[in-house]
């Protein structure tokens, strides 16, 4: 949450420094500001709002200096006003800061500076950094000492940068637990929350790791350990050439990133298959994991560990490997994993984590929590070189390129994909048969083709979404591998329209939702042709007959159902194991159509942030 930006060099800071906030804004977007160094004193602007306010603002009183830091802020502690957007300064407004994460025991660091006289302006955790930093700085201190001494007394999550004006052609920064990477461009330097901001001006970037302090200068940057045994003992660590495709990232024509996105997806699961099928031999070829194939054979349970959408992509998943790999596979949300205590077995145990971003905060804790433990982790990360990338044992990159909408929707399919590869991977090490590898393996090839189908339809979607627009609550239900599906289409509803809406295996109803069902609240089914088609059909008399509205996703051809369903949205016929990566498309667009017809935010819905970096 929240993201961060630093440029030193020899062009004018502002216009990078905002252009960094647009691309870093899908992290949080209450309130943003940046602080420059104007050659004798910091001009700084802030305030609540996205950060087009904060260009509204540039544009009345532009900040020139070519050195400067920049925020925009996931509020935690404090509503977003201007006083609680960052840069936060110290009193004398020498020390500027921006901070990701959270400062836990700032409510202690702020008594005791209070008790010395410090005035506190805003409400945040994060202001106590510049007060604590200005208290440092003194005749003989450098400005990283500084920054070392006050970490030193900080418990919590951080990644941040200072400046200050004793020596304000300096930035310092430092990280745990929030990730930060910094670009080397020709005589400048670019630091960012992550690569989005940076690749426009190069591809040559540090990865800064937990108890890390940066120093970046004119001429060149310094890593060394904030809490090492030997204090400020220097790391050596040369760029890396990072492959981000910048155009990517842009929306390219579309109205929102969501739909860019969601349109993606026939490319994005080609990408995640690439090179990754071997059909003639119905096998799954995973380089991730070739380091760690022989462990692999000897696993006996699998924990899968993920959040949100990633979450119920797990539950697909562990479908997927106790049908068919004979895995026994078992789903935890991460941000109760750790604290329920699980019995982990190094000796047959792996964890299994997916994630998006590969920094949200609990997922990382529970790979943090089973190395611990002596127990395998494994990661399917879309984001390349983020923290869960590396700090798990081995693993399986999406190759979904950036993901911008806070709703995750290609990821989430690719996803399904890397865990139906995983199945046949593990399955085929199990004694799968070579014809149902191959099989799989044929299936998987002819969905990008049918997504595109689906998206062909996407005109009849949005206006199945413009009809149930006025609806205050709806059903999302499925059985099987349609449950989690259920459960997603019913978060991708709320997260962008705001709309009630509970995903619930359709088996549950009548012990208990059944009550809410009445004419106004419609329920949509995920029923396509599959083993438990005749049970989600009375599941849906049941609706019926409470006078309910029935939409349903069926598989093409099916006219039984139109005796039942109000509407239908048709998918091609598939696997029933993948049926979700097809399932996912309608109600992804059903979602999205919606919520832009009640005028919603769709890339940015309130309240949330797209990297959960935060617990
Ligand atoms: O980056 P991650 O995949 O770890 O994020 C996990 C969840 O926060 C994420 O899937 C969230 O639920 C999405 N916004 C839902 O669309």
């Amino acid at each position: 949450m929240c993201g961060i930006v630093g440029y030193i060099g020899k062009k004018q800071a502002s216009p990078i420094l905002l252009d960094g906030l647009k691309r870093l804004e899908y992290r949080g977007y209450d309130s943003a500001g940046m602080a420059v160094w104007a050659g004798n004193s910091f001009g700084r602007l802030r305030g609540p709002g996205k950060v087009s306010q904060l260009a509204g603002q540039l544009n009345n009183q532009p900040l020139a200096g070519t050195a400067g830091i920049a925020h925009t802020r996931w509020a935690t502690h404090g509503v977003p006003s201007e006083a609680n957007a960052h840069p936060h300064a110290d009193v004398s407004n020498e020390v500027y800061v921006v901070h990701n994460g959270i400062i836990e025991n700032y409510q202690a660091l702020q008594a005791g500076l209070k008790s010395k006289g410090v005035e506190f302006t805003s409400e945040t955790d994060s202001e106590v950094l510049a007060h604590l930093v200005k208290k440092f700085l003194g005749p003989g201190v450098t400005i990283e000492e500084a920054v070392r001494l006050a970490l030193r007394l900080v418990q919590g999550t951080y990644a941040l940068l200072v400046m200050a004006a004793n020596d304000p052609d300096k930035i310092v920064a430092a990280r745990q637990s929030s990730p930060l990477r910094l670009g080397v461009g020709n005589d400048e330097f670019i630091i960012a929350s992550d690569p989005s901001a940076i690749a426009r001006h190069t591809r040559q970037v540090v990865t800064l790791n937990d108890g890390e302090l940066l120093i970046i200068d004119r001429n060149g940057y310094y890593i060394s350990e904030l809490n090492g045994e030997n204090g400020a003992r220097k790391v050596e660590r040369s760029p890396e050439l990072i492959d981000w495709n910048l155009d990517e990232a842009d929306r390219g024509g579309y109205e929102h990133h969501m739909l860019k996105e969601i349109f993606e997806q026939p490319d994005t699961i080609r990408n995640s298959m690439r090179g990754r099928l071997i059909i003639e031999d119905g096998q799954a070829k995973l380089g991730g994991l070739s380091t760690v194939e022989d462990r692999l054979r000897g696993i006996k349970r699998l924990h899968i560990v993920a959040c949100g959408t990633a979450s119920y992509a797990a539950m697909v998943g562990e479908y997927m490997l106790e049908e068919y790999a004979g895995v026994p596979a078992e789903v935890s949300s991460a941000s109760e994993f750790r604290y329920r205590k699980p019995i982990l077995d190094p000796t047959q145990d792996a964890v299994l984590v997916l994630s998006q971003s590969g920094e949200t905060a609990d997922t990382l804790a529970a790979v943090r929590e089973a190395k611990e433990k002596g127990v395998m982790t494994l990661g399917i990360v879309n984001v390349i070189g983020s923290s869960i990338a590396r700090e798990t044992d081995a693993g399986v990159y999406n190759h979904a390129g950036p993901e911008i909408g806070v709703a995750t929707t290609k990821v989430f399919t690719s996803q399904l994909t890397v865990l139906a590869l995983l199945t046949l991977y593990l399955g085929r090490q199990r004694g799968m048969s070579m014809v149902m590898g191959n099989r799989i393996g044929q299936e998987l090839l002819s969905l990008p083709d049918k997504i595109e189908k689906i998206l062909e339809q996407s005109d009849s979607i949005a206006a199945l979404a413009k009809k149930y627009s006025q609806a205050k609550n709806f059903f999302f239900l499925g059985r099987k591998y349609n449950f989690p599906l259920a459960l997603e289409g019913a978060l991708k509803l709320k997260e962008i329209s705001y709309i009630h809406a509970e995903g619930t295996a359709s088996g549950e109803l009548k012990h208990g939702p059944l009550a809410l069902v009445e004419p106004s609240f419609p329920s949509f089914f995920i029923a396509p042709q599959d083993s438990v088609y005749a049970k989600n059909i009375s599941n849906m008399e049941e609706v019926k007959a409470r006078q309910g509205k029935v939409l349903v996703i069926a598989t093409e051809g099916d006219e039984q159902i139109k005796s039942v369903a109000d509407d239908v949205i048709y998918i091609p016929k598939t696997l029933e194991m993948l049926t979700p990566i097809l399932t996912a498309i309608p109600l992804q667009v059903f979602a999205y159509y919606l919520a832009n017809e009640l005028g919603r935010d769709v890339d940015k819905p309130r309240n949330l942030a797209k990297s959960v970096t935060v617990e």
